[in-house]
């Protein structure tokens, strides 16, 4: 698709999109090479000491010391010409490379020998840039100044909004600070009067109530979290009937599906917009005992993935928070450990002020994704030992 003049180059190779894939995740990390421990950057696939070819991406120290700064006035390019003054340093690693990194020249330039906190975020045309924070900066900072990041005064939909991470992600929203929250739900709600949020009646699967809600709602609409979900729980051959496996892809996969077609046209028509997919862990490898459901979930990450495309163009942040078991009705009967809905909900609103694509809250999560970074078949055949023994 041809590049928005008013957005970032995305121009990378393959082996430089790890930095990509990192910074989707909010970390930051690089090729380290397991001859010599040397920490590679810029990125290339063979040691820039031994020339060995055996690299390893980790995570590596975030901190660096400014050797020098400057600030860039003028550009011909419309997007540098929207971050100007833009400031650029060059600074040393604690991991040992130098590296060119953007920091934040508001208050003039940075002294050299200054210490830094590097964070590897992604710009809007969805690609890694380094930036550079004050040591001590807790939180990711808006160097990029990308508008998507923000919380305060925003108009947030979510639905699924009576539900145990539902309820969670309205009071964190509010807490955030958005201006209004339209919260949606199959059933009708007792709803006391409240200044910020306002309730919507809306099943996802009614497709012609979708379209109305987004005539309605579209054109304030800046943050949709797309949160209803239905399971089954049920394993994809011992379950009676097809019904629950497909109520299944009518909440989960048509549902999220036809928000999206409603609100991202006018998220597209204003170059802005932010849309959070509550999928599951079990999206990126199947749990047998709840197969139908975890099919479901791979169809709408795969969803998430091809509209992220579509929309990255128009400067529309489409992002997926993958939770393991949460402490909800949905999951009475799993077993513990579980995370509290809180969680999840404050995991959606840290990835939504840091930029990044991708959310795995709490340990479990977090290690079964990096489990499947390194072997999936591996974690396939893990996952299929939680079926009962055979009668
Ligand atoms: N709980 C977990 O372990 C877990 C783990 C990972 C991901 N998730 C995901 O997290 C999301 C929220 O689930 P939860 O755990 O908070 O479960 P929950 O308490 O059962 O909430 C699910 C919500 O979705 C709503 N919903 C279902 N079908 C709908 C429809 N057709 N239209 C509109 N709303 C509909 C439900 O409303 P009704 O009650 O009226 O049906 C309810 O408000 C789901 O997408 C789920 O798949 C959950
Ligand atoms: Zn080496």
């Amino acid at each position: 698709m041809k590049r928005r003049p008013d957005l970032p180059p995305r121009t990378r190779g393959r082996f430089a999109r790890r930095l990509t894939s990192a910074a989707a995740r909010g970390q930051f990390e690089l090729p380290v090479c397991q001859a010599c421990g040397t920490v590679q950057y810029p990125v290339r696939e063979a040691c820039r000491s031994c020339l060995s070819d055996n690299l390893r991406w980790e995570a590596v120290a975030p901190g660096a010391t400014m050797l020098s700064a400057t600030i860039i006035r003028h550009s011909t390019d419309a997007y540098f010409q929207t971050l100007r003054p833009l400031g650029m340093a060059s600074v040393r690693l604690d991991a040992g490379p130098v590296a060119m990194v953007r920091y934040d020249c508001s208050d003039g330039p940075v002294a050299p020998g200054t210490r830094l906190q590097i964070q590897n975020q992604l710009d809007r045309s969805g690609e890694a840039i380094l930036v550079a924070v004050p040591e001590q900066a807790k939180g990711s900072s808006d160097v990029l100044r990308d508008p998507n990041r923000q919380i305060g005064g925003k108009t947030v939909l979510i639905t699924g909004a009576d539900g145990g991470i539902g309820k969670a992600l309205v009071k964190a929203l509010r807490d955030a600070g958005a201006a209004k929250i339209i919260a949606a739900t199959r059933r009708p709600q007792e709803s006391a009067a409240d200044s910020v949020v306002q309730s919507l009646l809306l099943d996802v699967t009614d497709q012609a109530a979708v379209a109305r809600a987004a005539e309605l709602h579209g054109h304030e609409v800046d943050i949709l979290i797309n949160n209803a979900g239905f399971t089954a729980v049920a394993g994809l051959l011992d379950a009676d009937t097809m019904d629950g496996a497909t109520r299944e892809m009518q909440v989960n996969y048509f549902g999220t599906l036809a928000m999206i077609r409603g609100f991202a046209p006018h998220f597209s028509a204003r170059k802005q917009g932010v849309i959070v997919n509550v999928l599951s862990v079990l999206a990126h490898v199947s749990l047998p005992s709840m197969g139908s459901y975890c099919a479901s979930k791979a169809a709408t990450l795969s969803l998430t993935q091809g509209v992220r495309a579509e929309l990255l163009p128009w400067g529309v942040r489409v992002c997926a928070v993958f939770p393991s078991t949460v402490d909800t009705a949905a999951s009475a009967d799993s077993p513990p450990p579980k995370l509290a809905p809180a969680q999840v909900a404050s995991a959606i609103v840290t990835m939504i002020r840091d930029g990044s694509e991708e959310s795995y809250p709490g340990a479990i999560a977090s290690d079964l994704a990096g489990a499947l970074r390194a072997d999936a078949k591996a974690v396939e055949r893990e996952m299929a030992l939680g079926l009962p023994e055979p009668r």
